[in-house]
């Protein structure tokens, strides 16, 4: 008998609203015209990304031109670090940026530090937040950008994202934020969070993959990654997808309701007060308490190897923290960057919930768990 399928991974990714599929499949199969063209082919794909344009801007609480088409969150981080970079050579190539970003940021400033630029990567507190404080004291005269992600994909943790984008803006330093895993789950409004800059990713919203959004202040110069024609307000060249356009703005529509959330919350903290009666202090929690992603749940099982976990948890679809090379456990960057202890960093797991989950799901998954755990000891 094959094990019932529960997806606990929506940090990962998220399937396609079947709204948002509704109204991309016009873009699929009729509306092919390039929304540059001048005549009657274009006027659906025009129209259509200048809406989505305007969903993307509403969920951000931003003007539409400050909202730059990308493929993902990958190339919107991109743009952000070697756009600022390239575009403020003159001023400073001094970067600050935390030691628990996603790679998407990572290596694009390791890239960058292989040109010269110097960064610095903010340490963090055991439950993943870093210090306003600690950055004031990083910057110097030659800082131009300071990158902090909005909330964790691993642990879920939100950063203080309002009180360091203010004391970058003491310094006269430009502030971006990676909300790639916040947007549809908390606020993110680029006023009440005072960036500059931000990038969202589709596949994190309930839209496709391939398609993702860099908010750009106004005022803000960045050089593009892709030189072309002068799509994107000269900042990404390359024929807009309406298509793909579509599909995010739809899905940021939908975002803009955080209500949802609340149900996702619920069942979280259920889940996380069933493993705590089933387990005691066999479980401990990765992250804020309470500065986190509302839908995010990342466990030690203390002494345990959270791969194996998984493997044993057949049909459940979660991630692990830490990964097993030549015989030795290695803990994800951000855990050892919280200073989890081997002995419950090696069994991290994490469940990240979605609109679909139910607490059927939950009350399954916690059965099986402790099944497992009771034969492993
Ligand atoms: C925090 C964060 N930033 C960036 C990305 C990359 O986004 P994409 O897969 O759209 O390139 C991810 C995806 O895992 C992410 O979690």
């Amino acid at each position: 008998m094959t094990a019932q399928r529960i997806y606990l991974d929506y940090n990962a990714s998220t399937p396609i609203d079947p709204a948002v599929v509704a109204a991309m499949r016009p873009f699929l199969e009729d509306h092919y015209g390039n929304p540059s063209s001048g005549h009657w082919a274009s006027i659906e794909a025009k129209a259509a990304l200048a809406t989505a344009r305007g969903q993307v801007a509403a969920l951000l609480g931003c003007h539409t031109d400050e909202v730059v088409f990308t493929s993902g969150g990958s190339e919107a981080n991109n743009l952000a670090l070697k756009g600022v970079f390239f575009a403020l050579r003159e001023k400073g190539y001094h970067i600050v940026t935390t030691r628990i970003e996603h790679p998407a940021i990572i290596e694009p400033c390791r890239f960058l530090e292989r040109l010269g630029a110097r960064v610095t990567y903010l340490p963090v507190d055991g439950t993943g937040r870093v210090d306003p404080d600690g950055l004031r004291r990083a910057i110097t005269p030659r800082t131009i950008l300071v990158s902090i992600m909005h909330a964790n994909n691993e642990v879920g943790t939100i950063q203080p994202i309002e009180d360091c984008a203010r004391i970058a803006h003491e310094h006269d330093v430009l502030f971006h934020t990676d909300a790639a895993q916040s947007v549809g789950k908390v606020p993110t409004r680029v006023n009440e969070l005072g960036v500059d800059l931000l990038s969202i990713a589709g596949h994190k919203v309930y839209a496709p993959k391939g398609v993702g959004a860099l908010f750009v202040r106004r005022g803000v110069s960045i050089e593009p990654l892709i030189h072309g024609a002068g799509h994107e307000g000269g900042r990404r060249a390359g024929t807009e997808s309406a298509l793909l356009a579509v599909g995010l703005g739809k899905a940021c529509e939908f975002a803009l309701d955080l209500t949802p959330m609340d149900r996702v919350r619920t069942l979280r903290d259920h889940f996380w007060q069933e493993l705590q009666n089933q387990f005691g202090n066999r479980v401990a929690l990765n992250g804020h308490p309470t500065h986190r992603l509302p839908n995010t749940l990342n466990v030690s099982f203390v002494s345990q190897i959270g791969a194996a976990i998984l493997e044993r948890l057949d049909g459940v679809a979660a991630s692990t923290g830490s990964a097993c090379h030549s015989g030795r456990i290695e803990l994800s960057p951000v855990l050892e960057a919280m200073a989890i202890t081997p002995e419950a960093g090696m069994g991290a797991v994490r469940f990240s919930l979605g609109r679909a989950t139910t607490r059927d799901e939950i009350n399954a998954v916690v059965e099986r768990l402790t099944e497992i755990l009771a034969t492993t000891g």
